[in-house]
């Protein structure tokens, strides 16, 4: 009825899905997840027992979680490493519990689950405490299982979630990480002090950047119009570009069911490119300025064989990617080990934009759960 419909649509904020409702909350949720974090120059978790003791002694991290929580880690991977200088791994929760993990008391487990009532991730939480380990998560939902279970909680503090895809979610837990890798390098000296603050400085800069974003939103809603009747779309980058791919991938085979895959550029002569022929539509993600060469050529080499590509790639690289890509999606540049936070959002608009054009149902697509609470 109309009054249903009222009560619906206040729901959304007006807008026709909560999932583009949430795109749009993400510059607002990522001030909650960060700001107050923030203070006097400084990192700064409240009720945290985490000592720098126990921080010089860390000998590991190990990252478990699912679906985008997972990427989230492998995001994480490159920060934290790059920042501490101490081994990362990063494992899906449904294989950490079967593997017999390398984990003992000086390996910090780190959990990051949106729901905190995931079961694989539930069940990976709990073999990592019984091989001694301690167990941080980071969780948007607030006395949830797996915040109980947990050692230590970082929340997101994102506000609910109702689409089943994930996306101001995914934000929020890699700007907690982020905070968290600034800490530990802090605390373990493995950063400048210069560069720490300009990190520091960056992340409280990333809501009105990705306002910047999302006000672009047009321009992606274009190019899924020109797109959205591909049946096979691939996602390629390197290092951070290529866990960011992941997520796109993933946010568009979810709610499109366009079937996609994410590689490593490197990677496109061991396969990939055996796929690629007229007309496969490549998106090339390009914003790590250190390896923007890299991915121009790697444009250049699917452009090759028939390709359309569409790039996504920082303002200060945009010219030169247009001369070559047929659509580029453009980020305001930011301190390296962010861009995935602005790069993300273009993604995420981009799978919300396919998905409206086929006519999918967005916030529930078939066969898929907000949280999977069965194994
Ligand atoms: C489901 C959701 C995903 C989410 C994953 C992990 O598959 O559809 O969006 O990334 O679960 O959920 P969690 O709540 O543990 O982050």
């Amino acid at each position: 009825s109309y009054v249903d419909w009222e009560i619906d649509a206040a729901e959304k904020g007006g807008y026709e899905h909560f999932m583009f409702k949430e795109i749009m909350e993400q510059p607002q949720a990522l001030r909650r997840a960060i700001l107050p974090r923030i203070r006097e120059g400084e990192v700064c978790f409240e009720d945290f027992g985490l000592s720098q003791d126990y921080v010089r002694a860390m000998s590991k991290v190990y990252i478990v979680a699912c679906g985008s929580s997972y990427h989230v880690g492998m995001v994480g991977k490159y920060v934290l490493e790059r920042l501490t200088r101490r081994p990362v791994e990063v494992a899906l929760a449904s294989e950490f519990r079967y593997m017999d993990p390398i984990v003992d008391g000086s390996t910090l487990v780190v959990v990051i689950s949106q729901s905190g009532e995931t079961l694989d991730t539930m069940a990976a939480l709990r073999e990592a405490k019984r091989l001694g380990a301690k167990v941080l998560s980071i969780v948007n939902v607030v006395g949830s299982s797996i915040a109980r279970e947990s050692d230590e909680v970082l929340y997101t503090w994102a506000g609910p979630e109702i689409a089943v895809a994930t996306t101001k979610g995914y934000s929020t837990q890699l700007a907690v990480l982020d905070l968290l890798a600034l800490w530990f390098a802090r605390v373990l000296g493995t950063v400048a002090p210069e560069e720490y603050h300009t990190i520091l400085d960056e992340m409280t800069r990333l809501p009105d950047k990705m306002e910047r974003v999302l006000a672009e939103r047009d321009s992606i809603q274009y190019f899924a119009s020109h797109w959205f009747n591909h049946n096979s779309i691939f996602f390629m980058g390197r290092n951070l570009d290529y866990a960011l791919g992941l997520e796109g991938s993933l946010k568009l085979k979810e709610i499109s069911y366009i079937h996609s895959e994410a590689y490593a550029s490197g990677e496109l002569k061991h396969g990939t490119i055996s796929l690629v022929e007229e007309g496969t539509l490549v998106v090339a993600l390009g914003t790590y300025d250190r390896l923007f060469e890299k991915a121009m050529s790697n444009v250049v080499e699917v452009k090759a064989r028939g390709a359309d590509v569409l790039a996504l790639t920082t303002e200060s690289h945009s010219g030169e990617m247009e001369k070559t890509a047929d659509g580029v999606m453009t980020i305001p540049d930011t301190h390296e080990l962010l861009l995935p936070s602005l790069g993300v959002v273009p993604l995420q608009l981009f799978a919300y934009y396919v998905a409206l054009m086929r006519g999918c149902d967005i916030d529930k697509p078939r066969n898929l759960a907000k949280s999977v609470t069965v194994e």
